[in-house]
Order: structure tokens, then sequence, then C-alpha cells
């Protein structure tokens, strides 16, 4: 399995920090952002990873992790998208570096106080299809900037709605997804969204109708430190007294 790494964006929404750099570059803690994402996928056994990213700061990232071995990755190469086109059109760009393998795909800005690697095991598992991490929101309002999972009574997701103005469910949608190869084969398929974007949760979609879509929920804290300037110093609260990527939920 490869992992791939997203990490472009213009960071409107964290506007003035980003002006000057890449968000994924802001401190989380005593480290920036980007590493704690390429920890979480080395700790996970996954030890070939692309990081995409885009914007003037692309060459930041190469200062920063080289070659990944700091890291214990075998390989870390570079994607580079050309405009904000969305999470979606940037794993896009990593499909010749996946050459038929499933990915591990995660959002930069996304912090976990505990390693996905249980998930990305039981993916292994798992012939065909995708897999997600939910995590459970306690603040309605908090759901609504984020994709959301509806589920029936026997807990099977029935569709994913991105930012919901009536959430269906306490769970969001985490920025760590597992596909397998025929994610390339769907993203070319994918009209922009009102924001002129290629949505990673019309790709969920397209899981969910075919009969393929599976999922943890997780144990622990989860953050996306991207989503607004009180989000990121949330979330590097957290990170501050308790760390993340810690080895086991229990
Ligand atoms: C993206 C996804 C959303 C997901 C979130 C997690 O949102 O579109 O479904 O819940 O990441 O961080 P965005 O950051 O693009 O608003």
């Amino acid at each position: 399995m490869k992992g791939v790494l997203l990490a472009g964006g213009t960071g409107s929404r964290l506007f003035p920090l980003t002006r000057i750099t890449n968000k994924h570059l802001l401190p989380i803690g005593d480290r920036p952002m980007v590493s704690y994402a390429i920890e979480n996928l080395a700790a996970a056994g996954i030890t070939e990873v692309m990081v995409v990213t885009g914007g003037t700061h692309a060459g930041e990232f190469l200062r920063l992790l080289s070659n990944g071995r700091e890291h214990g990755l075998d390989l870390l190469t570079y994607g580079y998208q050309e405009r904000p086109g969305g999470i979606a059109e940037a794993l896009g760009l990593a499909a010749h570096f996946a050459d038929g393998e499933p990915v591990c795909v995660m959002l930069a800005d996304n912090i976990f106080e505990y390693t996905i690697a249980p998930s990305v095991a039981a993916f292994a598992e798992q012939e065909v299809g995708a897999r997600l991490l939910f995590a459970e929101i306690a603040q309605l309002e908090h759901l609504r900037h984020l994709g959301v999972p509806e589920l029936d009574q026997s807990g099977r997701v029935t569709r994913i709605i991105e930012k919901p103005a009536d959430p269906p469910s306490k769970y969001c949608v985490t920025g760590a997804y597992l596909y397998d190869p025929s994610v390339f084969e769907i993203i070319p398929t994918l009209v922009p969204s009102e924001r002129g974007e290629l949505e990673i949760t019309d790709v969920n979609n397209h899981y969910v109708a075919a009969g393929q879509m599976s999922y943890d929920v997780i144990e622990g804290f989860w953050g996306d430190a991207g989503e607004s300037i009180d989000a990121y110093y949330a979330v590097n609260d957290f990170v501050r007294h308790n760390g993340a990527n810690h080895p086991t939920a229990s």
C-alpha cells in the first residue's frame, strides 16, 4: 500500500497566517504540521509516500522532509498541483505513483491522537472498495463544516454529505482515506462542486453507491488544524498537552 499526503490548497481559512507560508508548514507543538501525518503513515507501516503540494512554498517541503529517511520511509516523492482544484484532483496526481496499488491518503492538516495503523491493517485484509475513519463530534455546528455520513439502522453508510446544514449523524469523515486502485478511475469522472473543486466526498459516494464502503470509528482526539484559526489553536493546545500519534487507543 502506498501513502499519499495532501498538503496543497491556499490555506485561506487561516489567512493571514498563511500569507507567507503553506498552512501545513505552520507549527503544531514542536514541529511543522505536516510532520504528524508523515509520522502517522510511517507508524502504520507505509514506507513509500508521495506529498502533493502546490502554490509558492512547495520547495520548503523538500527542505523539511528531504528524502523521508528521517521518518523511516524508503521513498518520499513529490507531486505539484498547479491550481487549488480540490482534494480529489490532488489525489489524481498520484495515479502514476500508486501504480496499481491501494492507497492510504492523508490530509496533512489532520492530527490524530492515536495511530491509524489498525484501520490500515483492516483495509489490507479488505479486497476491494474503500475504508474511512469517522470521529464522533459533539458540536453540531462543527459537523456543519465537515463531511458527515448518513447511516442506516444497521450502521451502513447510505451517503456522505459535505458540509451539511442539518448533519445526519454525530460523526465526521476524517481526512484519512483508504482506497483500492479503482479510485484513479473514479476521479476523472467527477465534476467540480459549487466551490469549483473535485470533492473527495464525491469519490466516497461512488464507493457507497457500489456497496463498497466500510469504516472505523476512531477513539481519542481528532482535529483538522486547517479548519479555522480557532481550530488551529485548539489542535495546538491538545498536542502540546497530550502529544499525537500514540501507539494504541487503549
Ligand atoms: C475536507 C473534506 C471533509 C472532511 C475534512 C476533514 O474538508 O472535504 O469531508 O470532513 O476535510 O478534515 P475541507 O478541509 O476541504 O473543507
